[in-house]
């Protein structure tokens, strides 16, 4: 089995799966602007075994294990690796969808979604309500390994209503994956009140105990390179996993740069926006690439002023002339 997770240098950063955030259009933006010092790791979105496992679903899921031509290119170059997260709840289904993966998609490891905490895929027994039924959790985690060489992680919470560490992390760290992703909330916390290190650190002492191979990695409010960098020391963790934290600054693992002008922002912007265009052309509504906007329209004068011309543009065309009016102005 090729381990990629074993070879990444310490303490490592992976950008976080995020539904309509991470695609081959996002990864590509956040990898182009990375030092491959800091930023080891990608993941797509989380795709559904059953979407993946239906000739009409898979054409609707699909699209979130698209890697596009040139992202490929820049993650052999800065030789980042990606990892397909799955989710579902059927051992032999997660069985066939990743061998499929293994034989059709050209990525480096399978994650396991055992943390999504929303309504939908929870009242179906789905990803963190996986928490509560450690056989099954075993059960899956065991088929998924069985169907591929590929390396296979678990991306989890600490627990459902309370933080259950210890008992949860006993259950998977005996089926030794991978690597785990421990995201220091409850199901029940959701994305409030903050992530608890201290549970992510125990966490780790079970690691130590029962599958010392597996690589361990602490996620939830990391804000910068430096803070991931003390807490993995502080807490003895392989890796960081880095979500909302690259909303406040696309550069964030970039983190000798100085503070980008307005100019190399909005030209970001417009990079964004011809990549997402090409990409996805109608398939996608401009209003999903709209919702990246603040990331790169603040901290400069008139920033809110751009940012609602932008947020109010109907077209791409609109969106070219106001950015070419913009970076024209700043000349
Ligand atoms: C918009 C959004 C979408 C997300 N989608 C996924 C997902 O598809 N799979 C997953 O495992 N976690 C998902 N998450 C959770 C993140 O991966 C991460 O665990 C969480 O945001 C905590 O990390 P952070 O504090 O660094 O953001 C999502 C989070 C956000 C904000």
């Amino acid at each position: 089995m090729s381990n990629f997770w074993q070879q990444l240098s310490k303490p490592f950063f992976a950008l976080a799966p995020m539904e309509d955030v991470t695609d081959t259009v996002f990864r590509e933006v956040v990898a182009g602007m990375a030092d491959s010092e800091f930023l080891q790791v990608l993941y797509t979105e989380f795709a559904s075994i059953d979407g993946l496992n239906h000739p009409v679903g898979k054409k609707n899921v699909g699209h979130r294990l698209l890697v596009s031509e040139s992202e490929r290119a820049l993650l052999k170059e800065k030789n980042i690796r990606l990892v397909v997260q799955i989710w579902g709840k059927n051992p032999e289904l997660f069985h066939r969808i990743a061998k499929e993966i293994t034989e059709e998609y050209d990525c480096d490891g399978i994650d396991i979604n055992m943390g999504c905490p929303v309504k939908k895929v929870v009242k179906n027994g789905c990803c963190s309500a996986l928490i509560d039924q450690p056989d099954l959790a075993t059960e899956i985690i065991l088929a998924t390994k069985e169907a591929t060489h590929l390396p296979v992680s678990v991306k989890t919470r600490t627990g459902i209503r309370m933080h259950e560490t210890e008992r949860w992390m006993s259950t998977v760290l005996t089926t030794h994956p991978a690597a785990v992703i421990l995201h220091g909330r409850t199901q029940k916390q959701q994305s409030d009140g903050l992530a608890d290190w201290n549970e992510i650190a125990k966490g780790v002492q079970i690691r130590d105990q029962l599958s010392p191979k597996t690589v361990f990695i602490g996620n939830g409010d990391v804000n910068s390179v430096e803070q991931g960098k003390e807490l993995a020391a502080q807490h003895g963790l392989d890796g960081i996993m880095v979500g909302r934290g690259i909303f406040h600054n696309p550069w964030f693992f970039q983190p000798s740069r100085t503070v980008p002008s307005k100019n190399e922002k909005l030209s970001r912007l417009l990079f964004h926006t011809q990549l997402f265009e090409k990409t996805w052309g109608i398939k996608k509504s401009i209003n999903i690439l709209k919702r990246f906007y603040k990331i790169y329209t603040s901290d400069f004068t008139d920033a809110s002023k751009v940012r609602v011309r932008l947020m109010d543009s109907r077209s791409y065309d609109e969106i070219y002339r106001i950015l070419g009016q913009e970076m024209k102005s700043e000349k």
